[in-house]
């Protein structure tokens, strides 16, 4: 009987075995995708055969099974570009280090990592291998360059393993591993953003002094973490671009890390051309040391009491984004400390924003570091002032509101 209560139903879930002996549970969990409702067809690694049968996974999926490239009577009956639109959700359980590094790679070796390349469904991961072998920075620097491309990993856990160690590196549970490909597929793809591309910066900037030093500010990036989430629940597919200090974010986030503003600046244009929605929410540094050095400046150096650092100016990100005029919406934000909104409807006008959302900083009760905050959003047709609340509430209903506002331009 198909459970009602996951979002599963009817969804085609395309699952990857890879050859690890977690395979051994392929079988359990295609039976329980089956009784979310999910219409499942099984691919396999050419190891995965050592673990596993075809003949019991076609029995459970009720589809044949799939494991090469080059299966001509396959090809003729569904390709493996056709089986990778069919896909809605791609599911790699286990997940070896050998097909992480694939995958990592962007390798098209074998029938599984081409289809994750082919297909533009997302991808879930549920790593399998011994525990030394998951530490190995290899395999989690593939994990890392996976999770910024946007898979979602799932797992794996602790506890005894198959080679007699124990430690981290144990499949999750197919059950576990349902409910989570279940909670983000309730996600994906439905709500006012589905379809759309949203990036978001945030976070502060540093702009080095010398190795050691840099010009910064207080900003904690939670506001744009948050507007981030909100816009993953609304069905967009989100890139975030973070600088320094930044908490993590959901692993269907396409995450980049930077550290300058110069840096967030190309990282910002590299993605440009895939935005529909552009919110800059980052604190970017304005201006940058005019010379960095590349050793540390020495104290007693110079002779007088003060010392010049000379600054020059910053690229302007979010006006840069306005000008390129590939983004169909930009949003700014602004903080503020004095003539709050006289001060944020002129840099909307300046940089030609199609809206933006202030907030008063020098409250202590909101803004930088605190959970809470208080913004107006200020738009072409009006101005509606958000009231003090949490910044997970504020992004939601800001999410709603722009996707609200700019139907028109975002479905044009
Ligand atoms: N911004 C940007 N690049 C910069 C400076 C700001 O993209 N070099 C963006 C911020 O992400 C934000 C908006 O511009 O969305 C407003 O930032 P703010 O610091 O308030 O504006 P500034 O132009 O720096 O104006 P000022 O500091 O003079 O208030």
């Amino acid at each position: 009987m198909p459970n009602n209560t996951l979002n599963l139903s009817g969804k085609h879930i395309l699952l990857g075995v890879s050859g690890g002996i977690a395979a051994y549970k392929a079988p359990i969990l295609v039976r329980r995708l089956v009784e979310a409702g999910a219409i499942v067809q099984v691919v396999m690694t050419a190891n995965a055969h050592h673990f596993v049968t075809t003949t019991t996974l076609q029995a459970v999926s009720g589809h044949v099974v799939r494991d090469d490239l080059w299966d001509q009577a396959a090809e003729a009956a569904m390709g493996h570009i056709e089986l990778a639109r069919w896909a809605d959700h791609i599911l790699v359980a286990p997940a070896t280090a050998g097909t992480i590094a694939r995958l990592a790679n962007g390798e098209a070796s074998d029938l599984l990592s081409t289809l994750c390349l082919a297909s533009n469904a997302p991808v879930s991961l549920a790593p399998a291998m011994n525990q030394q072998m998951f530490a190995h920075p290899a395999v989690q620097r593939n994990l890392t360059t996976l999770k910024t491309d946007g898979y979602q990993i799932v797992g794996p856990d602790s506890g005894d393993q198959a080679c007699g160690d124990t430690g981290l590196g144990r499949m999750t549970e197919p059950e576990e591993i349902v409910q989570a490909l279940n909670a983000s597929s309730a996600k994906i793809g439905t709500g006012p953003l589905a379809g759309q591309t949203l990036m978001v910066t945030t976070g502060p900037t540093r702009e080095a002094i010398d190795p050691v030093r840099y010009i910064s500010n207080h900003s904690s990036g939670l506001q744009g973490l948050a507007v981030a989430e909100a816009g993953r629940q609304a069905g967009a597919r989100v890139i975030l671009i973070a600088g320094p200090g930044v908490d993590p974010c959901h692993g269907d986030i396409a995450r980049f890390n930077v550290t300058s503003a110069q840096e967030m600046y190309d990282r910002v244009h590299e993605h440009l051309p895939e935005t529909d929605l552009f919110i800059g929410v980052a604190a970017v540094a304005d201006y940058r040391p005019a010379n960095a050095q590349q050793q540390k400046i020495k104290r007693h150096t110079q002779a007088e009491d003060q010392v010049q650092l000379p600054l020059i100016e910053n690229p302007d990100i979010i006006a840069s984004v306005v000008q390129a005029q590939q983004a169909k919406v930009v949003v700014g934000f602004a903080a503020e400390t004095n003539d709050t909104l006289q001060n944020a409807r002129e840099k909307r006008a300046r940089k030609k924003l199609d809206a933006i959302v202030v907030n008063d900083v020098s409250d202590q009760r909101i803004g930088f570091n605190s959970l809470d905050n208080a913004v107006t959003l200020i738009h072409t047709g009006g101005e509606i002032d958000f009231g003090v609340q949490p910044k997970t509430a504020i992004a939601e209903q800001l999410i709603s509101q722009l996707a609200e506002l700019f139907a028109p331009k975002l479905q044009a």
